[in-house]
């Protein structure tokens, strides 16, 4: 029985993810092409979870699958979205900070029939953002608390010289629109772009940013307040079981996004 056949962009943990779902047969669709920089990475990833997949460039696999997974870095997405477009296949975009810069992509996309998809990624409470966006919002606010390893490497704290090394209380290392967070936190802080994508946009929405050697986990807060009344939503996060560096529900928010593209697939096209 033929199922959606999806392209997998970037090779890492959220992609092993996807991998496992479509394996255990939790996504009813099948892993048909991948590309990666890095070749090796693609070929491990084929090799972990025997997939009967092609390796090649990011136009070759758009040509080949009826659903794209960007899930490699913010840089990539306006390719990503490119391609998408050129072959007329819907794509799911994990690198949400990549699309906050380009909101020109979203009216290529529609333009052309194609649907971007976001996902909630690591953060709840989205489906309330967007309902009370319908009659506006006052305020959003995003508190995010990371351990500082989790910020290691970021520009921002290297351009200004913050040393988060032996820091033994949480300081807040960012306070600012979520425009500047995402660029400031590129690797970070994707669902500062997820929440004002759903919200206010990139310049109203706030974000603090604060690194705490007393978490393990990565929480989220998010506040909002409108004609509706206010919003309060927590996610603590727990690492990913294969990647400690990466929150595990921002896999599994991916994986029910193609779970779901992939059942749509199967309605439209009567092919399951
Ligand atoms: N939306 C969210 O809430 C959320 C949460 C976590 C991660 N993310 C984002 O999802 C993306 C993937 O996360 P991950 O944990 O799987 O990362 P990862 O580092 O485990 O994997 C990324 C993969 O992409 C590859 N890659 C890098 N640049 C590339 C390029 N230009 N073209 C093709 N491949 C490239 C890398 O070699 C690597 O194999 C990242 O951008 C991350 O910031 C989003």
């Amino acid at each position: 029985m033929a199922t959606m056949r999806v392209g997998l962009v970037g090779c890492g943990n959220i992609a092993s993810d996807i991998c496992l779902a479509v394996r255990d047969r939790d996504i009813p669709a099948e892993v048909v092409a991948l590309t990666d920089i890095d070749v090796s990475r693609a070929e491990a990833l084929r090799n972990d979870y025997k997939l009967n997949a092609c390796i090649g460039t990011l136009d070759e696999l758009a040509g080949a699958v009826d659903y794209i997974v960007e899930c490699a870095v913010a840089a990539v997405v306006p390719e990503v979205v490119d391609a998408a477009v050129r072959h007329g296949v819907d794509c799911l975009v994990m690198s949400v900070g990549g699309l906050l810069e380009r909101p020109e992509l979203f009216d290529l996309a529609r333009r052309n029939n194609v649907n971007l998809w976001v996902p909630s990624g690591a953060i709840c409470g989205i489906d309330g953002i967007r309902a009370a966006m319908h009659a506006g919002l006052d305020e959003v606010t995003l508190t995010t608390s990371k351990p500082p390893k989790g910020l290691k490497d970021a520009p921002y704290l290297r351009d200004k010289g913050i040393d988060l090394e032996g820091l033994t209380e949480p300081l807040v290392v960012f306070e600012g629109t979520a425009r500047d967070a995402v660029r400031a936190f590129p690797a970070n802080i994707n669902v500062a772009a997820s929440l004002s994508l759903a919200g206010l946009g990139p310049d109203r929405t706030r974000v603090r940013l604060v690194a705490d050697p007393g978490t393990t986990v990565n929480t989220h807060e998010i506040h909002a307040k409108g004609p509706f009344g206010e919003l309060t939503a927590i996610m603590r996060n727990c690492p990913s079981p294969r990647n400690p560096k990466s929150s595990y529900m921002a896999s599994l928010s991916a994986c029910v996004e193609v779970a779901s593209a992939a059942r749509l697939f199967a309605a439209r096209t009567g092919r399951e």
